[in-house]
């Protein structure tokens, strides 16, 4: 609780996510977007809103089935006239791109409509031409009757370039863990047979020949299924027999004991879950070699890019649905890396599951509506080792599952993993390590200590909530320069295809560019003297062309607007007064900084030199900085294969004090501070020139 931001007398349970203050009831159905939050379309509490009108229109709507097919996939859904073809999107299991999660917000749902009567709210993310294309946007867009729409070829996802991956990547994580320790461990017997003299039981022999091996059989837990089947397994190979055996902290436990003394290799997977895309590492658990690997987008995209709207998502369809969209990705992905080494799934023994606090709830089903809500609390942050079979992970069923544990809702055990993998928590040198996507997640340490926060990044580094914004896949432009004579770009564009869009490292590269040759000034505004071929007018804002329609995929203008820029200034605003905040709380400043470690996504393709000009990175010396590529995967890997790197991951858990931004009015200071290019403060950037 609050106090509402507008009405101060009134305490509040709404907080805007985006912005960190509290709104009443009042507010809510405030329409007015001058009173309270100017950025209010972006904005969840903004969804609260919609939702409630929506559920009344629901209970006046007449209960008519109407029918949505959707060409090219040939599904169709049957739902409720009224609703909107993103509803039957999701309902038909259709993948369309909904970054904001029907807020009508981003403008990325893109459909064409064939034919069938439906009512469109107007909406100012289409441009003429795609309107007069029969364009419409799927969540603006609600069914009166049978309807037939097309995926355009923008909507559909394309291959995204994910961090963590390629042979030289997972070869040079072979030889990080020396001592294997599976938690699951193998152990092959070969059982004296029963006699008069020694007549025990099936189990007591069990026993006996397990310890035997060295194995502690004083705490060791058998369950009722093992008990049913033992007397058939032991007898079925004349007394030979391979147990498995799971290790967990207090207890040790037998999961199956199968006939003969043949085994298959064991395998193990290393798991990445990230908000926007999933890594799966299959890995053979004798020599710790990386075997196959795959990576896709995480199917729960499709409910919006952030972890809030997956959230709120989840309180409004139930957690199994995105449980399920998880799952799927995942043992797609585990199929993908069995095929690749011809394996089978029930060689798969051990597994570890790396991801941010939410996507850890969702995965296991575990309702993560108090993650959202003050004061964020999760409902598990270090989860018991589980197996395969409860969650649903294509694996043997009885294969041990350890969950990354992570210290806070919003900084989860994708940052521990992280750690794990880094290890500046083993050393001296004063780091920061930093994790950006829709969620700016930071750690400030050494060995001595550790402090970590997160920061609402918004969407617009993942290309949400920017007109031509885009992930990282192919068609996205990911680098850009300007000539400082023709003001022309030049660009690159992942996959070299033709550019459909432009992804976060563009963007900083397209705005460090614009600033430095004099296209716009430090408070991201087009300088008025400005006219060039470049600039054009695009619905009432001045916008600068990065790629003509001709050279396009979708034959329109690449443009990128105020509007944009000003999107990614609130994004590079938040980051930067996050670390500035989280280390004015440790007495430090900038200049202190030993190492500066960027890891996730979003850094593979960053320029250093660019980020800083913008001011979203500090202004200190260049090597300093470091990037680490996907260290959730790599931490996962090693706590894999060790026994001391899974216990080192609860460890750090539990030694990071979480600082809360929320409410923070240093931090409100800093990040209005941090709102100029680069910075109002330009002193801070002393070695940033601009026109
Ligand atoms: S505009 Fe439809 S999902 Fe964002």
């Amino acid at each position: 609780m609050g106090k509402c931001s507008c009405h101060p007398e009134i305490e509040s349970s709404y907080i805007c996510m985006k912005h960190n203050v509290y709104l009443c009831e009042e507010c809510l159905k405030c329409r007015d977007p001058e009173l309270f939050c100017k950025f209010r379309s972006s904005c969840p509490v903004w969804f609260m809103d919609k939702k409630m009108k929506g559920l009344d229109e629901e209970k006046t709507a007449e209960e008519q089935i109407c029918k949505v097919f959707f060409e090219p996939d040939n599904k169709e859904a049957e739902i409720a006239k009224g609703a909107s073809l993103l509803d039957a999107a999701q309902k038909a299991d259709v993948h369309i791109n909904a970054s904001c999660n029907g807020k009508g917000s981003c403008g990325k749902c893109k459909l064409v409509l064939i034919s069938g009567n439906v009512r469109k709210e107007d909406t100012a993310l289409l441009s003429d031409n795609e309107k007069e294309k029969s364009y419409v946007l799927a969540c603006q867009t609600f069914v009166q009757g049978d309807v037939r729409v097309k995926i355009p070829d923008e909507t559909i996802e394309k291959k995204l370039k994910v961090a963590g991956m390629g042979k030289e990547v997972t070869d040079r994580l072979k030889g990080l863990v020396s001592d294997i320790q599976p938690m699951l461990k193998e152990i092959s017997l070969e059982l004296e047979p029963p006699t008069l003299d020694d007549p025990v039981s099936d189990l007591d022999r069990l026993h006996r020949g397990l310890k035997k091996t060295g194995c502690d059989v004083t705490r060791m837990n058998v369950g009722l299924k093992v008990m049913r089947e033992l007397a058939r397994a032991m007898r079925d190979e004349n007394w030979k027999v391979n147990v498995s055996v799971i290790r967990k902290k207090c207890s040790n436990e037998i999961l199956s004991v199968v006939p003969g003394n043949v085994r298959l290799p064991s395998l193990g997977l290393a798991i990445d879950v990230g908000t926007t895309s999933v890594v799966v590492y299959l890995v053979d658990m004798e020599d710790g070699s990386v075997i196959s690997a795959a990576s896709g987008h995480n199917r729960q995209a499709a409910c919006g890019d952030d972890v809030i709207n997956r959230i709120i998502c989840a309180e409004k369809n139930g957690v199994a649905k995105l449980s399920k969209m998880a799952l799927a990705t995942i043992n797609n992905l585990i199929s993908e890396t069995l095929s690749a080494a011809d394996a089978d799934f029930k060689q798969i023994k051990n597994v570890v599951i790396s991801g941010n606090t939410t996507m850890a709830h969702l995965l296991l089903k575990i309702e993560p509506d108090y993650i959202r809500r003050e004061p964020y609390i999760p409902t598990v942050s270090e989860f018991p080792i589980l197996k395969a079979g409860e969650i649903g992970i294509k694996a043997n069923p009885y294969a041990a599952v350890f969950i990354m544990p992570g210290p806070a809702g919003y900084v989860g055990g994708d940052i521990v993993s992280g750690l794990i993998y880094a290890g500046f928590h083993r050393e001296e040198a004063l780091t920061l390590f930093i994790d950006v996507g829709t969620n700016g997640e930071i750690v400030l340490g050494s060995k001595d200590w550790l402090m970590t926060a997160s920061c609402s990044a918004g969407p617009a580094f993942e290309g949400g909530g920017v007109r031509w914004g885009m992930r990282a896949e192919d068609g996205a432009i990911e680098k850009v320069s300007i000539d400082p004579e023709t003001f022309h770009p030049r660009i690159s564009v992942v996959g070299d295809a033709k550019p459909r869009g432009i992804c976060g490292s563009g963007m900083i590269d397209l705005i460090s560019e614009m600033l430095v040759k004099g296209i716009i000034d430090p408070n991201g505004k087009f300088r008025p003297d400005m006219s060039h071929p470049r600039m054009k007018k695009d619905h009432d804002e001045i916008a600068y062309i990065l790629a003509f329609a001709d050279e396009t995929a979708m034959e329109e203008d690449i443009v990128f607007t105020e509007t944009d820029i000003h999107s990614l200034i609130l994004s590079k605003g938040a980051v930067y007064a996050g670390f500035t905040v989280l280390l004015n709380q440790a007495g430090l400043d900038f200049s202190m900084l030993e190492k500066v470690i960027i890891t996730g996504g979003f850094g593979q393709f960053l320029d250093i030199e660019k980020a800083i000009t913008i001011g979203l990175l500090p202004d200190i010396d260049r090597h300093k900085f470091s990037y680490l590529g996907n260290s959730s995967a790599a931490g996962a890997y090693m706590a894999l294969l060790s026994d001391e790197y899974r216990r080192e991951a609860g460890k750090i858990s539990n030694s990071m004090t979480y600082i809360d931004f929320s409410g923070s009015s240093r931090f409100m200071d800093e990040f209005t501070s941090a709102l100029f290019l680069p910075h109002t403060n330009i002193e801070n950037f002393p070695s940033v020139k601009i026109r």
